[in-house]
């Protein structure tokens, strides 16, 4: 199978990458990425070892000429994870967002058309749907989509778009919706990387708000392992919620990572709100489970402790990118990654 990934620079795109490679032996796999700030090559740099099966090609997914020559080779299936992906930076100004997520899945959908490829995922969020109050029952694929900030609008968006291009086109095209991500390679401004590094650093702990909101945490792998069984076996034209049924509120994860790491609570420092911040995500993946026999393999308990590890250990990545070196990479690197 000759798989187009894009986004795959970033912290689920590579971790997928990763999976695929080492979970098959017959699947190669093409990377189209811009390397934006959050892209870091540094994430694949392992994949020598796959030789030809791994494939990096620098570009932006709205540039539709690039994405044109990219399609025309004709991969079995595009997974495009390609977005920006951070809410705040989305509040300070919507106009890349608009551009990659939105017009960026456009030029991949057209493409794809084109050259008549036969299947088209998009990875999309749990954030389309909006927020839920205390006692609502958690999000299915029937849900309104009520998005509240930019970035989930722009994701939204990105969702009808595919949906138009199934009914419209006949377009062999699917959908997943997940939940909070984390695990290794996350880039440490999201608040699992941000709250681990900052404490290893014995610097302050931005909480927003009350700390009271509430996310449903799933680990990278079993993300990566649903993207993987919807791409093989999903029904086209369909949703599937991918969730870890794990909600917790920020400051409790704050919390045990501050304990996990024998540092103290005084280093929590209460900031004020994100404009718009939903309150609570909780995901219903039985769409995914019943239909098509996924489950969450990795506990929170277990993933978290492998998290913390993870970053403990490979202080070099992580310091790498909050000193803005890991910039540098794409000169060091490239040449070596284009084949
Ligand atoms: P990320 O920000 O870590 O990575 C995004 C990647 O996309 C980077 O490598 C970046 O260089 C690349 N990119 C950005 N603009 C591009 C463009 N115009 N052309 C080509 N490449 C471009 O994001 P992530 O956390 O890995 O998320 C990946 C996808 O999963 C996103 O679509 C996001 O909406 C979705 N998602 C994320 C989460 C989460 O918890 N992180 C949860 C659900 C869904
Ligand atoms: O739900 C899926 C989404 O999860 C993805 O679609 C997004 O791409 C991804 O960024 C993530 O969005 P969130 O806004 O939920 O993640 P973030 O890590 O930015 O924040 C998680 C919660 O922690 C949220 O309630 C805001 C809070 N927070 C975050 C940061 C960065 C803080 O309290 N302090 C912080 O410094």
């Amino acid at each position: 199978m000759r798989v187009l990934v894009t986004g795959g620079l970033g912290f689920i795109g590579s971790n997928f990458i990763l999976h695929m490679l080492e979970t098959y032996s017959d699947v190669s796999i093409t990377n189209l990425d811009l390397i934006t700030y959050a892209g870091n090559l540094e994430n694949l740099k392992d994949t020598d070892r796959h030789g030809d099966r791994y494939q990096f090609v620098k570009g932006d997914i709205a540039d539709r000429n690039l994405v044109d020559d990219v399609v025309s080779r004709k991969p079995d299936v595009i997974v495009n994870f390609a977005a920006e992906s951070h809410v705040d930076r989305s509040i300070l100004d919507a106009s890349q967002f608009l551009r990659t997520n939105v017009i960026g899945t456009q030029a991949l959908l057209d493409c794809c058309r084109k050259y008549k490829i036969d299947r088209y995922v998009q990875i999309s969020t749990d954030e389309v749907y909006g927020s839920l109050g205390p006692s609502d029952a958690p999000f299915t694929e029937t849900n309104d989509l009520k998005p509240n900030s930019p970035y989930s609008a722009s994701k939204a968006s990105a969702d009808l778009l595919v949906r138009a291009y199934y009914k419209t086109y006949g377009m062999d095209a699917v959908i997943t919706r997940c939940s909070n991500n984390y695990g290794p390679l996350q880039f440490p401004e999201k608040l699992i990387p941000l709250m681990i590094t900052n404490a290893v650093q014995d610097i302050e702990l931005p909480v927003y708000g009350d700390g009271m909101n509430v996310r449903d945490w799933i680990h990278v792998m079993d993300h990566c392992r649903s993207i993987d069984t919807v791409m093989r076996k999903g029904k086209t034209g369909q949703i599937y919620n991918v969730g870890g049924s794990c909600e917790h509120h920020n400051i409790d994860i704050v919390r045990l990572i501050l304990t996990k790491l024998g540092k103290p609570d005084s280093l929590i420092k209460y900031v004020s709100d994100r404009p718009g911040h939903d309150r609570r995500y909780a995901m219903n993946a039985q769409k995914l489970s019943n239909e098509l026999g996924w489950t969450p393999l990795i506990s929170f308990e277990q993933g978290i402790e492998q998290t913390i590890k993870w970053y403990v250990e490979n202080e070099p990545w992580w310091r790498r990118i909050k000193t803005g070196e890991y910039l540098t990479y794409y000169e060091k690197w490239y040449g070596s990654l284009q084949k």
